[in-house]
Formats: structure tokens, C-alpha cells, sequence
């Protein structure tokens, strides 16, 4: 196994698809001379687009390495060499410790020389607000019972004992008070430096797929397996999460079995459309959804402030023709408007879009703060986790000045194309029996228009509460509390 300062290689190799005549490139990442992973992608841009595909190996976390800007040529292979890897992922640093670390005392800070010469420097007074003993920390709840107020500021360690699993240290003051640390949790959550991102807590890789990728590898379960044992209601939410849809088989088609489908993830959300939906196409909300016409590529709820992470479609009765259902990989294709037009990406990450659902007479839905971009990406790690794209939706943009009037429309058209590119649309037919279940955070759908009677019956899902039972299914006790 590398350890954190492991040089990589990255050979990426020019290839070319005699099938289609395509330009790829093969990156390795070559560790004491053995592949550690493969990644293929379709175009090659330059150094920054490589960087970004780099990004997708599954053990660096986003923004976590550079490339020296050196670039040799030999034999037609250019090597790029990674200069820096801040960040790793979590099994790589969370495995047991074999050395016990060096610790130690110098100005207010407690250090630790981690066996890869790294070291940790921990503020006394941080550390001791950290404690998570029975005095400090209640074992059951996971909540602090510890008065961080009645922390002296000046407090500093009387005594370091360091043993396999941790280090105990008697802290000065009245009470000298004993807390213990964990290794693997010092290691996790040390900020100076920091290793890896401590919110990301699962290995969980996503992939990302256009129509091609996914049609032959369609993510699907059993009804009855989901519903009957823990261990495929983890793989199910597995398959969500990593390619950001699944397909729910054998599912009866009535209201009943689907609505508990629904909440053996968690409560189902309420909306101004009602609970648990039951519609066709009679326009009793004003809402195209309850039309026949045709939906664009498009996530639900920009007019929320908090959209639904997950929607679940059953089609349970269809007489007519039409209504075939879309689905589209809105990180896929927001990686590709990255790699292609970084100024796009750029604006849509930053030029917020007002919403609002004020179909029904009663209703008048905008968010706080009033708009968002299609791009949100985590403040801490500057990953992209949202997107928000519903361009019939889009309220009057009267708060751009005058130049960003043609950058957005410029930037929205870019990524209009990717969105209307055949080949990121992935068309099927939802039939009584198979229910879909997707990620409104990440995935875009639309259908296409029909005629005769369609009826179709699903949920809103909240995000924390999907995830949450996604972790929850994944994680042991251990992680869950080494994380926090
Ligand atoms: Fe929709
Ligand atoms: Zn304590």
C-alpha cells in the first residue's frame, strides 16, 4: 500500500478507438511500479482536465493534489508527476496503527509524529474540548455534556501516556481531569494538517455514467429482498448513491406495497402536492407535471430551499402511447461543461437563479436565500453536491448587471447542449412493477408526451433522512462514532 507521500506516475497513453475514431487517454496511477487504479477518459484537454479526471480515483478526495508543471516527453508518453496529495481516503488513514505515534508538548499545542514523518499539532484547549469520556461526552446520546466555557483557557497537559490503541492525558486544573484519544480518531480529524476530509465518512464512489454506460449495467433490485432483510435495503441505497438511480422490480403495482417501498428509507415528504402521490393526467395542481405535455431534462423543487434528495415513480396503470421516461447524469454532465467550457461551469456555479411553483391559486413557493445556482458545491471541499436546474421554473432575472446578461444565457445554452446530447439521455419505459427511485440532487429527468391514460404514483424523500439511513445501514458503530 502507498502511503502519503508516495510519488504517483500518471502515464496517460494516446489512444485511438478504431470503432469510432475517438481520442482517449489511459491514466494509471502507478505506485512502486504496480497500477493501483485505471481510469479512461473520452478527451484529452490539456493539464487541468486531467487534473479534474484525476480527481475520480477513488482514493483522492477533491482538491487534494497538484501536479508539478513539469512535463517530459519519452517515447511519446508524457509523464505528469503528482507533486502533493493532501487529502486520502478515509481507509487509508483510518487502518490500525502499527508504530505508536511520538507525542508531546510544545507552545499550548499537543504533537504527534505520525509514522510517516508527518506530525499533528492539536491546540491544548481544542483538544481538551474534544473529550469524549463519560463526564465530557454522553456514550448514549453523542451529545457534549462538557461546559466548554469552564475550560481555562491556559490549560496545557501534566502528563502524555501514550499506549496502542491511544494516548491518556491528565490535563491541569482543580479536577485534573483524564481524557483518552483515540489514535484513528486523532489522525481523522487532525487540521493541522489535514489528511482527508473528515465529513466524508464512506468510501462511497460514485459512478457517473452517460446512456452507453448505463444501459447494459442498469442498477436493480428485488422488491421483496429490500423489504425483507437490512442487507439489500444497504445495497439498494448503495446503488442510489453511487450511480444516483435504481430500479425497484417486482414491486406490486398498487398504492399500498409502494407507499411502504417508500418508507422503508424514511418518512415520506409532504409537499403542497400532497403525501404520497397518486396522479394522472388532470391537471389538478398547476403544474405541467399533471399534464400530457413533454418534461425537459430537469431536477424537482428549485423553488425549495431545501429540494427532495429522492423521488420515486411507480407506473401503475398506462393505456396510450408515449410517456417514456428520461433520465440524465447531471455530475456526468456537469464534469463534461467543466472539461469543455470552464467558464460556463464557472457562471452556473456562481450566478444564483431565482425559482417559484405559483401554479396553484393558493401557492406562492420561492427559497431562502431567494436563488441558487445550478452548480452548489461544499464550501469545506469544494465538491459539487447539488444541482438545481428547472429552466421552466426560472423567475425574471432582473438582479444581474448588464455583463452577465450574455455570460448566463452564453453559459445556460453550453450546458442546454450537453443536457439535449443524445448520448447523455438515457429513454426507457416505466412499466406496473418496476418503480424507479432516483436522486433529485443529481440526476435530471423529463418524460416524453403521450396520449391515453397514465397513472403514476411516488414520493418526495428528504435528503438527511436518505442519507442518513444510507449511513447508518453502512457504517459500524465504530465508524459512525470515530466520525463525529
Ligand atoms: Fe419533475
Ligand atoms: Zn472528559
Amino acid at each position: 500500500m502507498f502511503t502519503k507521500f508516495s510519488t504517483f506516475v500518471i502515464k496517460p497513453h494516446h489512444l485511438i478507438n478504431k470503432n469510432n475514431n475517438k481520442k482517449s487517454l489511459d491514466l494509471k496511477l502507478i505506485s512502486n511500479n504496480k497500477i493501483i487504479s485505471n481510469l479512461l477518459m473520452s478527451r484529452c484537454f490539456g493539464i487541468s482536465s486531467i487534473q479534474h479526471q484525476i480527481h475520480k480515483f477513488p482514493f483522492i478526495s477533491q482538491a487534494s493534489l497538484a501536479l508539478t508543471q513539469e512535463r517530459q516527453r519519452k517515447d511519446k508518453i508524457d509523464i505528469l508527476k503528482v507533486s502533493r496529495i493532501h487529502l486520502q481516503r478515509y481507509s487509508e488513514v483510518s487502518k490500525p496503527i502499527q508504530k505508536i505515534p511520538k507525542i508531546y508538548t510544545a507552545e499550548s499545542k499537543v504533537k504527534v509524529d505520525w509514522q510517516d514523518n508527518q506530525t499533528s499539532k492539536f491546540h491544548n484547549l481544542w483538544l481538551r474540548d474534544h473529550c469524549k469520556c463519560s463526564k465530557c461526552y454522553h456514550q448514549i446520546t453523542k451529545q457534549r455534556l462538557l461546559d466548554t466555557f469552564s475550560i481555562p483557557e491556559d490549560i496545557k497537559p501534566l502528563s502524555i501516556s501514550p499506549g496502542s490503541s491511544g494516548v491518556e492525558i491528565i490535563w491541569s486544573g482543580n479536577d485534573e481531569h483524564k481524557s483518552f484519544f483515540n489514535w484513528n480518531w486523532l489522525r481523522r480529524h487532525s487540521y493541522d494538517p489535514k489528511f482527508i476530509n473528515s465529513q466524508q465518512i464512506l468510501n462511497n464512489k460514485k459512478t457517473l455514467w452517460n446512456a452507453a454506460k448505463i444501459k447494459d449495467n442498469l442498477p436493480i433490485v428485488q422488491y421483496h429482498k429490500v423489504m425483507q432483510n437490512k442487507e439489500d435495503l444497504a445495497i439498494w441505497l448503495k446503488n442510489i448513491d453511487e450511480f444516483g438511480f435504481c430500479f425497484i422490480d417486482n414491486v406490486p403495482p398498487k398504492v399500498k406495497e409502494t407507499e411502504e417501498l417508500a418508507k422503508r428509507i424514511c418518512f415520506i415528504r409532504e409537499s403542497h402536492y400532497g403525501k404520497f402521490w397518486d396522479f394522472t393526467a388532470n391537471m389538478e395542481h398547476g403544474d405541467t407535471a399533471y399534464s400530457t405535455l413533454a418534461l425537459k431534462a430537469h431536477t424537482d423543487n428549485t423553488y425549495f430551499t431545501d429540494p427532495s434528495g429522492l423521488q420515486m415513480f411507480h407506473l401503475i396503470e398506462f393505456e396510450g402511447e408515449g410517456g417514456e421516461s428520461l433520465l440524465a447524469d447531471g455530475f456526468w454532465m456537469a464534469n463534461q461543461l467543466k472539461t469543455k467550457y470552464p467558464k460556463a461551469y464557472q457562471t452556473l456555479s456562481t450566478i444564483p437563479i431565482p425559482s417559484h411553483s405559483a401554479g396553484d391559486s393558493n401557492v406562492l413557493i420561492q427559497p431562502t436565500p431567494f436563488a441558487y445556482p445550478i452548480f452548489n458545491h461544499d464550501s469545506l471541499t469544494n465538491t459539487l453536491y447539488q444541482i438545481r436546474y428547472n429552466n421552466d421554473d426560472r423567475s425574471t432575472m432582473s438582479h444581474l448587471s448588464p455583463n452577465q446578461i450574455p455570460e448566463f444565457y452564453d453559459a445556460l445554452r453550453k450546458w442546454n447542449e450537453l443536457l439535449s446530447n443524445k448520448e447523455n439521455e438515457f429513454w426507457f419505459q416505466l412499466y406496473p412493477g418496476r418503480v424507479l427511485i432516483f436522486d433529485n440532487w443529481r440526476i435530471l429527468h423529463g418524460r416524453a408526451s403521450f396520449v391515453g391514460h397514465r397513472r403514476l404514483i411516488g414520493a418526495y424523500l428528504n435528503w438527511d433522512d436518505y442519507r442518513s439511513k444510507f449511513k447508518v445501514l453502512n457504517l459500524s458503530n465504530e465508524e459512525i462514532l470515530e466520525s463525529l
